[in-house]
């Protein structure tokens, strides 16, 4: 035999065995050094015998192929997602439902963690790595064997030569997030907060060299044909996996009846911040294969397994100080400047302490160390102080009375301090902030800092300025951070944003309490935003929805003078006022149901994901009633998921949202 070919299976092997010591097992048996020579020399061969080259030789690992987009994948089995339990009662439940199914007494279970990342399938022929896909609707997935193969742990060839499908999660751990970030800081790129949306984000790349410089890492947790392969129990299967030299997570165990599972629960309640990756929750799976099909499926998930998901976390911090912001409608809100810390998979340095009552009520003083948690919104809240570690000499907190940005005297309406200064400087830039954000005129590129900048150069003072900025151009490009192409960009978002439907216009006026919903309904009886402004108090009340207090607030916006000739300047710069008539959706799951979204999802803003839904044909609401058709969860939902769970109505979890919407969209 060619000697060659002698030397790149003897190189191909030890580097496989190398690369598992050390990546699946912690401990390796030689110097990183001779790794490196041993790879270098197998890339020599390999370049100068391209003959000789395996797509899944160790140097494959380093990356290099690009892909324009990812080929799709049809899964052999339905890639299903979880049925959740918020508290030891919903175990005790399954637990009875699991019983009653199988006609035992105890059920032999297994427990895993739960980890946060991204679900991948791995599909291996004649002991190769075939392909790895990414969930999808569970149908359909997208192949992305090119980036998972930079992830060393994963074997990419097998002993076994049978047909093998294996599931499992890819993630980042906690260290490898703080690398990657220390990384980026010196590159002056923006960090990555969210390991779980890191390493989805990395999945996604197209050039798989990215992918491997990210520090993934995989766990297996599901051997899809096991009982194929000859398996009775899920443990035993998990067990083969691991001796085949797949990463198969060390917290699992086998237990026996509800107590111990409850008893896991405890202790991984507790467990959970020392493991060096985020999980949000444990998974509880029947271990007898044979019971599986037994006890059956849902449509979307198996009724043998469900996941655990933790209650919000709290974590203990310290505040630093306490500063006022005033928003565009003058409230003023004080958030605490805390050491940062790590809650629900971010990294939280500031936090909402809402009203001078919240403070008080919670004796929140600067130098506090405080609880904090994410519930139910992105913003995260202060949920209590932690009394026996105050230090001594803590000054109770008082409450600015002048605003900070304008020195107007602060009023006090029942909780909630305004600054009523019309031209506070605050309030200002952040009414242009909300005039260009995604739930105003939705201009991309047009950030916070951006209006922020123009507002302090004294490029944009009022709305109709964004749709001059050509007259300050010079002025622009000389800011730090805008080149000329970012520039231009923004101008054709801009130029776009001219053509918006009427109620877009209306709602980034920023009139107190015509929001999104009620621009829709006023722009519904009315056929442009001129009709409205003619409208008299009384017209504006006799629609249903519209209360006495928006009308006023209408009526009052365009009695002033100042407020009108801005509206007229838009017009004339050429903002579009009138109703453009939508096309009705298509047929599909969501038109015509009324739905609720609640807590805080992970692929995309609430609001974005309910403009998704509304283009579906389905319509939002805000709170939970028998009339409602589904609520749309996400993490940390709070008592709207209690109420429905009682009304009996639908709960879409995000997985489950996400295939349902691709589906509709397709
Ligand atoms: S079993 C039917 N075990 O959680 C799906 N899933 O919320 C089979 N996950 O899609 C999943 N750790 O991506 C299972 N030990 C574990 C898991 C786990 C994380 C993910 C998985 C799944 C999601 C469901």
């Amino acid at each position: 035999m060619d000697n060659d070919v002698i030397r790149v299976k003897e190189l191909t092997d030890l580097l496989n065995k190398y690369n598992y010591e050390y990546y699946v097992l912690n401990q390796s048996s030689v110097s990183d050094a001779e790794f490196d020579s041993l790879m270098q020399e197998l890339m020599a061969i390999e370049k100068r015998r391209p003959d000789l080259k395996d797509p899944l030789s160790p140097t494959s690992r380093v990356g290099g192929g690009v892909s324009s987009e990812f080929k799709k994948v049809q899964h052999k089995r339905m890639m299903l997602s979880l049925g959740n339990a918020f508290s030891e009662s919903d175990l005790r439940d399954f637990d009875r439902r699991i019983r009653q199914a199988t006609g035992l007494n105890k059920v032999p279970y297994m427990m895993e963690v739960k980890i946060d990342g991204l679900a991948m399938t791995l599909v291996y022929e004649n002991g190769k790595l075939q392909y790895a896909a990414t969930r999808g609707d569970g149908n359909v997935g997208e192949d992305v064997t090119q980036n998972v193969i930079t992830i060393h742990s994963i074997p990419l060839k097998i002993s076994d030569q049978r047909n093998i499908e294996v599931r499992g999660e890819v993630f980042m751990s906690k260290k490898a997030l703080a690398l990657n970030n220390e990384e980026r800081m010196r590159e002056n790129l923006p960090l990555m907060s969210n390991a779980r949306n890191a390493a989805a984000g990395s999945i996604r790349q197209l050039d798989s060299k990215i992918a491997a410089k990210r520090r993934l890492d995989a766990y297996w947790y599901y051997f899809v044909n096991a009982e194929e392969c000859g398996f009775e129990k899920h443990s035993d299967s998990l067990d083969y996996l691991k001796s085949l030299g797949f990463k198969v997570n060390e917290e699992r165990r086998k237990l026996y009846g509800i107590d111990e599972v409850i008893a896991y629960v405890k202790e991984y309640t507790e467990k959970r911040a020392k493991l060096d990756y985020d999980i949000d929750g444990l998974v509880l799976k029947v271990d007898e294969l044979a019971l599986h099909d037994e006890i059956g499926y849902t449509m979307k998930t198996p009724k043998w397994m469900i996941a655990y998901k933790f209650p919000p976390e709290e974590v203990l911090t310290k505040i630093n100080d306490i500063f006022l912001t005033v928003g565009r409608t003058g409230k003023v809100v004080p958030n605490a400047v805390l050491e940062p810390v790590r809650v629900a998979g971010s990294v939280i340095s500031r936090a909402t302490l809402n009203n001078e009552d919240f403070i008080h009520n919670l004796d929140i003083r600067i130098g506090d160390y405080v609880y904090i948690h994410k519930a139910g919104d992105v913003i995260p809240e202060v949920s209590g102080v932690d009394i026996k570690r105050r230090p001594d000499g803590l000054k109770m907190y008082h409450f600015q009375e002048d605003c900070p940005y304008c020195h107007y005297r602060l009023e006090k309406k029942d909780a909630i301090h305004y600054c009523v200064n019309e031209n506070c400087p605050s309030r200002n830039i952040n009414k242009l902030i909300f005039f260009v954000s995604d739930q105003g005129m939705d201009i991309k590129g047009m950030g916070p800092s951006v209006v922020e900048d123009f507002f302090n150069l004294g490029i944009v003072k009022t709305f109709s300025d964004f749709y001059r900025l050509e007259e300050k151009k010079d002025d622009i490009l000389n800011i730090e951070g805008i080149s000329e192409k970012s520039y231009n960009s923004m101008v054709k978002a801009i130029e776009g944003s001219k053509s918006n439907d009427a109620y877009m216009f209306l709602t980034a006026l920023g009139i107190p309490m015509v929001g999104k919903k009620t621009s829709q309904i006023l722009l519904s009886k009315y056929h442009s935003i001129d009709e409205i402004i003619e409208a008299s108090y009384d017209e504006l009340v006799s629609i249903e929805e519209i209360g006495y207090q928006t009308a006023t607030n209408i009526i009052d916006y365009f009695n002033k003078d100042a407020n009108l000739i801005e509206f007229s300047k838009l017009q004339e710069l050429g903002v579009n006022t009138l109703v453009i008539k939508k096309e009705e959706a298509r047929d599909n799951f969501f038109k015509g149901k009324k739905f609720v979204l609640t807590g805080t999802l992970e692929c995309m803003t609430r609001s974005k994901m309910t403009e998704r839904l509304e283009k579906l044909g389905a319509v939002s609401s805000g709170s939970v009633g028998k009339s409602i058709d589904m609520l749309i969860v996400g993490t940390d939902a709070g008592s709207k998921l209690d109420k429905a769970r009682s009304l009996g109505i639908r709960i879409i979890e995000e997985d489950e949202l996400l295939s349902l919407l691709e589906e509709a969209e397709a």
